[in-house]
């Protein structure tokens, strides 16, 4: 069965601070967007990428992926998204064409994900696996916390979940289409990844090991590290 990419990037990104939609800022001078693509065609096994464009973005995200070199054997779809990354997501899903029988989910927020690790996300669905995440272990130890009694007060915390136990989710999540389709057809609570949809249906999802260059530029901070991964790579 084929695989298709479905990319959100329809996000502002205002945790990034002022200007252009997150997708569309650069790094090294492309557009994160770019890489995100770049780094799902660059899969084999990927025929098809579906890019969620912001909803009065669309005409642009489609010249800026005429304007720059991708694989050949990859077939480009752009789409207006949606006022949420679940919305868009399942707008994406919407332009998906039959022969399409597994789907990456992949932030395009996430440029720098490695080969391997989309190959990873595959392999298990292929395997048999109806949604698949890659994970890793968490360096900080997590703490769950109660409302502060007044605003600009302490918080109090309640919990400490066993470090251990706890992974940090990436992308691309990898599915059974016809599972991640029921899943956006039935889960209305506001999520924020993919794989969770599926786990409030009952079905498994499984953790593959995911990469630290697949982290997620949010902040500032993150697109200086960014940066830094793309000169380490050019050594
Ligand atoms: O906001 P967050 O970092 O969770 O966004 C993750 C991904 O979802 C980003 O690639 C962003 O562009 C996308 N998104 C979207 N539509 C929205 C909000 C976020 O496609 N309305």
């Amino acid at each position: 069965t084929s695989v298709a990419a479905v990319i959100p990037a329809a996000g502002r990104g205002v945790r990034l601070g002022p200007g252009a939609p997150k997708a569309l800022r650069a790094l090294n001078g492309t557009p994160m967007l770019i890489h995100a693509v770049r780094a799902l065609a660059a899969s084999r096994r990927v025929s098809l990428v579906i890019v969620v464009a912001p909803p009065d973005g669309a005409a642009e995200v489609k010249s800026l992926l005429d304007a720059h070199a991708l694989p050949e054997r990859t077939d480009f779809l752009v789409v207006p998204g949606g006022e949420s990354r679940q919305e868009s997501v399942r707008l994406g899903l919407e332009a998906l064409p039959p022969q399409y029988g597994i789907v990456l989910v992949h932030d395009a927020a996430r440029p720098l994900v490695p080969v391997d690790t989309v190959d990873a996300v595959i392999e298990a669905v292929r395997d048999g696996a109806p949604a698949v995440v890659p994970a890793l272990p968490l360096a900080d130890t997590v703490k769950e916390v109660a409302p502060a009694a007044e605003a600009g007060a302490p918080e109090p915390v309640v919990a400490t979940p066993e470090r251990s136990r706890l992974r940090a989710v990436q992308t691309p999540q990898g599915f059974d289409r016809a599972t991640l389709v029921r899943a956006h057809e039935s889960v209305t609570d506001n999520v924020t990844d993919d794989a969770s949809m599926v786990e409030q249906l009952g079905l498994p999802v499984v953790a593959v090991p995911g990469h630290e260059e697949a982290f997620k530029v949010t902040r500032p901070l993150d697109l200086v590290l960014a940066e830094a991964v793309l000169a380490r790579r050019r050594l």
